[in-house]
């Protein structure tokens, strides 16, 4: 089993990042330090570290306002914290934005990775004892028919420019195993949700738009289909592969969780009327058809068996729980959501989705 004492979490900042180092610095088999390297684009927030910094701020975690792009600056984070574990999360995650403009996308998410990869090989040489696990999504596979599963083995067809950079990005990883031998280990999950996730993203949409009984806007015909899991379950996940992943593959993690844009619109609707005592419809009625996103992959599914036979992990939270712990964290926390949207993020709805 590895042990980690040095880790650069890249992306620390956003949804999936913040909510992993809330869940390292709270897992007793864990003693090392935790450095986050984060450019703070409008995803990253540095409020949604507020409680780790003040626990463990400069003994076990520090911050850097980082762009991973940046060579000297990432040369320097590993020299200076003697980094022997990186991983990566930062990236342009929105598939909306990729679309709307996708430069970001191709300069973070591949030219980010190979300045990483760059680094780690040029620090690390032959060190065997060091891994760079790469954080990626399963839209890399492209879209499912109404059948079938994606595994590790699936062949890459990914078709927006947030999956096609994200599918970069896993080839340089591999690439760079391949030809220079660095340690490295690849993570392809399903759908997120739970606190902390940024408001443009489908499920705090819809709870803040329910909250507010604002219209809630189903693309296309709300029939395609995404493979749910809880934030919590995915840092598991990737605990589980650091520790005792094998250098060089690749471990799918899914929620085993189908649902149907408008079925779980549905089901929020009914969440949100059993905690206001009203009838399920009063919210129904808010649901609003709006045009698709082009070229809105149909569906979404992750065969995870390779994790759970070899790793032994599994999912510990279930899809109603995770939903109501995801709601109260948006209910008690309106101010982080109000902060967000009285900054950049009301002027680029108001540039983009407005416009549609
Ligand atoms: P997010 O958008 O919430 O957070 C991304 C973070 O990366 C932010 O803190 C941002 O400031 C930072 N960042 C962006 N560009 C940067 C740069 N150039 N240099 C340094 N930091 C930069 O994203 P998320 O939803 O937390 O996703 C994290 C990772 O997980 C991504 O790689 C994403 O592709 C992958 N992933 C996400 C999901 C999901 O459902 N959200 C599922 C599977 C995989
Ligand atoms: O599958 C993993 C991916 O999941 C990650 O790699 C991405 O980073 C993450 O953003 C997510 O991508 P999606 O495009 O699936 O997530 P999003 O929340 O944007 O949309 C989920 C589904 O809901 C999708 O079918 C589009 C639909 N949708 C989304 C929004 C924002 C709506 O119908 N209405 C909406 O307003």
């Amino acid at each position: 089993m590895r042990t980690l004492s040095n880790l650069l979490i890249t992306g620390g900042a956003g949804f999936i990042g913040s909510n992993f180092i809330h869940y390292l610095l709270s897992n007793s088999e864990f003693n090392g330090r935790v450095i986050n390297a984060d450019k703070l684009t409008y995803a990253g927030n540095p409020d949604n570290l507020t409680d780790i910094d003040k626990r463990f701020g400069a003994s076990r975690y520090f911050f850097e306002k980082v762009d991973i792009c940046d060579f000297e600056a990432i040369e320097t984070l590993f020299q200076t914290y003697s980094i022997d574990t990186v991983v990566h999360f930062a990236a342009e995650s929105h598939v909306d934005r990729s679309i709307f403009g996708p430069k970001d996308f191709i300069q973070t998410n591949i030219v980010g990775t190979f300045s990483l990869l760059e680094t780690a090989r040029l620090l690390w040489q032959d060190r065997q004892d060091v891994l760079f696990h790469h954080v990626s999504t399963d839209e890399v596979f492209g879209s499912l028919g109404s059948s079938g599963l994606f595994t590790e083995t699936t062949p890459y067809r990914p078709t927006s420019p947030y999956s096609a950079s994200k599918a970069s990005s896993d080839h340089l990883v591999r690439a760079y195993h391949h030809t220079y031998g660095v340690p490295v280990t690849i993570s392809n999950c399903s759908n997120n949700f739970g606190p902390r996730q940024f408001p443009e993203k489908m499920i705090p949409l819809m709870i803040l738009n329910l909250l507010e009984e604002k219209p809630l806007p189903v693309y296309g015909d709300g029939k395609n289909v995404r493979d749910w899991l809880y934030v919590d379950d995915h840092s598991s996940a990737l605990w589980l592969i650091l520790r005792q992943g094998r250098n060089g593959e690749t471990y799918n993690i899914g929620g085993e969780n189908e649902w149907q844009n408008i079925e779980l619109v549905h089901l929020l609707c009914d969440k949100m009327a059993k905690a206001q005592s009203k009838n399920k419809s009063y919210y129904e009625k808010l649901i609003t058809f709006v045009k698709d996103r082009p070229g809105h992959d149909r569906r979404y599914a992750i065969d995870c068996s390779k994790i759970k036979k070899e790793l032994g992990w599994k999912q510990q939270h279930g899809f109603s729980e995770g939903l109501d712990a995801t709601i109260l964290w948006y209910r008690n926390n309106l101010d982080w959501v109000e902060k967000i949207r009285s900054g950049e993020y009301k002027n680029w709805i108001a540039r983009n989705y407005l416009k549609r």
